[in-house]
């Protein structure tokens, strides 16, 4: 039966870039639609790493600031890897940042300082996965690549009514994806598709009636529509407990950097103990609450004699704790303070 389809203008890819031609968000990383500009890789490798687990509002400040300071790839493969971290502090997923050096590092040392541009060298790079693999080639290599997101995974669990919950529904997407992908402007039909699940197809109430692909969407008009894509169910995080010490002396905090394994790994912080399942025994003058992918931390800050400021560390003045690039765990604990003492 072809009644469903007989009155769709144009092909799923076809309809999605004359959207994507008239309402492309302008992006600080992104060349617009059928624009000269040659996209550049490093630019774009950078906004793929920073965007995972973070918005494009979170982003965009940081995406500027480091292109800025470090403006090529080989430039951020010179940095010290402090200043990175500092720099990314607040961004969260620190071992993105770690990675974000390996990578620069490895791409110079190994690639003569250019990025390759097939998705299997890609992958090869440190903190490159399939899905940062699959967008550099599309977006700034051109290549065909099937490239699956959050934004995009919504929009096609909707189109074409997947129930299977994810992640399994995921290779349903990527079969059903695949042969969507167009030759010519596959970076854009990426962005697009991302575009069209951040501002129309939303999680909640999508604005099905301006949507490009409403005319066979099979999820359009159910009043479910929310539900799609289907989660799996939410694990309860587990509360973990740990102590922060507050050193003060001269006007000036002690500071350490955590080791480079781990949470939070390599960035600066407030000294303190192992964190634990158990709740600390000393109140504290304050606590802060912090949730991380898989637990949710109960931080109490306690003061220490400077006695304890022994060992690796340095003495951070207090007027200008906002250049230590702390974590925003840590970010939590200095404001309260500073918010106590003003
Ligand atoms: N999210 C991840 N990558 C993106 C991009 N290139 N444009 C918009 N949103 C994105």
């Amino acid at each position: 039966m072809s009644v469903q389809t007989s009155h769709i203008d144009g092909s799923f890819a076809d309809r999605l870039l004359g959207w994507y031609d008239r309402s492309a968000r302008a992006l600080p990383w992104r060349i617009p639609p059928h624009s000269d500009a040659v996209p550049d890789p490093y630019r774009v490798w950078m906004a793929e790493i920073m965007l995972q687990q973070t918005t494009v509002a979170a982003v965009a400040a940081y995406f500027e600031r480091f292109t800025a300071r470090w403006p090529t790839v080989t430039a951020l493969a010179a940095a010290q890897d402090a200043d990175v971290m500092a720099a990314w502090a607040g961004l969260g997923y620190y071992a993105r940042a770690r990675n974000l050096l390996a990578c620069a590092r490895a791409v110079v040392a190994d690639h003569g300082g250019h990025f390759p541009g097939s998705e299997d060298a890609l992958r090869t790079l440190p903190g490159v996965g399939d899905y940062t693999a699959a967008s550099v080639a599309a977006i700034a290599f051109g290549r065909p690549s099937v490239v699956i997101d959050a934004n995009v995974e919504r929009v096609m669990a909707r189109h074409r009514l997947i129930e299977t919950p994810l992640p399994a529904a995921k290779r349903e997407i990527r079969r059903e994806l695949a042969p969507l992908v167009p030759d010519d402007r596959p970076g854009d039909f990426a962005q697009a598709l991302m575009d069209l699940g951040a501002t129309i197809c939303t999680p909640r109430s999508p604005r099905c009636a301006i949507c490009p692909l409403m005319a066979d969407c099979r999820a359009r008009g159910r009043a479910d529509i929310d539900r799609l894509p289907v989660k799996p169910p939410k694990k309860a995080k587990p509360q973990r407990h740990g102590l922060a010490w507050w050193i003060e002396e001269d006007g000036a905090i002690w500071l350490v950097r955590r080791p480079d394994k781990g949470m939070l790994g390599g960035m600066r912080a407030l000294p303190g103990d192992e964190w634990t399942d158990s709740a600390p025994l000393e109140s504290g003058i304050l606590h802060v609450d912090h949730g991380f992918t898989h637990f949710d931390l109960r931080l109490t800050l306690v003061r220490r004699e400077s006695a304890l400021a022994a060992g690796e560390g340095e003495w951070w003045p207090l007027s200008a704790l906002d250049a230590a690039g702390l974590p925003t765990l840590y970010r939590k604990l200095t404001d309260k303070m500073r918010e106590r003492v003003a």
